[in-house]
């Protein structure tokens, strides 16, 4: 369990497992997958579940590690990952949702985000984090520059999105000695608990 101010990063067990139908067919979701709305069933969920090991071996097992966010008084929140964690290279890519959404906005995110980055700086030793979004995600653009991520790449014309049509996705990367650790970044953005 890794403990943050507002937040904590707990195994993704069934607590969680549970809220995945309402989750997946939120709006949060349209975000999450950026720019998808489906709807899905009971079924799809489980089955996605049930076919992962065999997705994992088709992508050569490469590791992801995933936490679980909930509030200090253990409310689900959501997820955060690491998924595609490429060991040789020391990279990964980041994945994040706070799939209610009356907490966005609110600081949860990223007290989530800074916990998973020392996690990955100076527990797992990696070189470089990078996360995709797409253009119009303004909660997630907000959030990368405030926390130090460089925008890298505009990949153009390259999310298909609900309501929008063609929508621009953005490349954001932190390399391991533009982390100032996470004690920096509380102070710098004021981050608190709630009381
Ligand atoms: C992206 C996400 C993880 C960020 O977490 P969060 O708790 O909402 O983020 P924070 O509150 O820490 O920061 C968001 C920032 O965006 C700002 N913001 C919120 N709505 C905004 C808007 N419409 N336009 C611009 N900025 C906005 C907030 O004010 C805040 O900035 P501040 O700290 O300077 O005030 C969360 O919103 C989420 O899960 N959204 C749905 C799924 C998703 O988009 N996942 C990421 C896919 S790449």
């Amino acid at each position: 369990m890794l403990e943050g101010l507002l937040v904590d990063l707990v195994p993704y067990g069934k607590r969680f497992l549970d809220q995945e139908h309402r989750w997946h067919n939120s709006e949060a979701w349209f975000w999450a997958t950026a720019g998808e709305w489906v709807i899905v069933s009971r079924d799809a969920i489980n089955r996605y579940r049930a076919e992962e090991a065999e997705r994992r071996a088709e992508r050569h097992n490469i590791p992801s590690v995933y936490f679980g966010i909930q509030t200090k008084d253990g409310k689900p929140l959501g997820d955060i990952a690491m998924n595609w964690v490429l060991p040789y290279h020391r990279l990964a890519m980041l994945g994040a949702c706070i799939s209610e959404p009356e907490y966005w906005g609110g600081g949860y995110g990223t007290d989530a985000l800074l916990l998973i980055l020392d996690y990955a700086f100076n527990w797992l030793d990696m070189h470089k984090i990078w996360l995709g979004t797409m253009d119009i995600n303004e909660r997630v653009k907000r959030q990368m520059i405030k926390v130090g991520f460089v925008l890298e790449a505009r990949e153009r014309s390259f999310h298909m999105v609900d309501g929008h049509g063609w929508v621009d996705g953005l490349l954001y990367g932190m390399l391991r000695d533009e982390w100032p650790g996470r004690e920096a970044m509380i102070n710098k953005l004021g981050l608190k608990a709630r009381t």
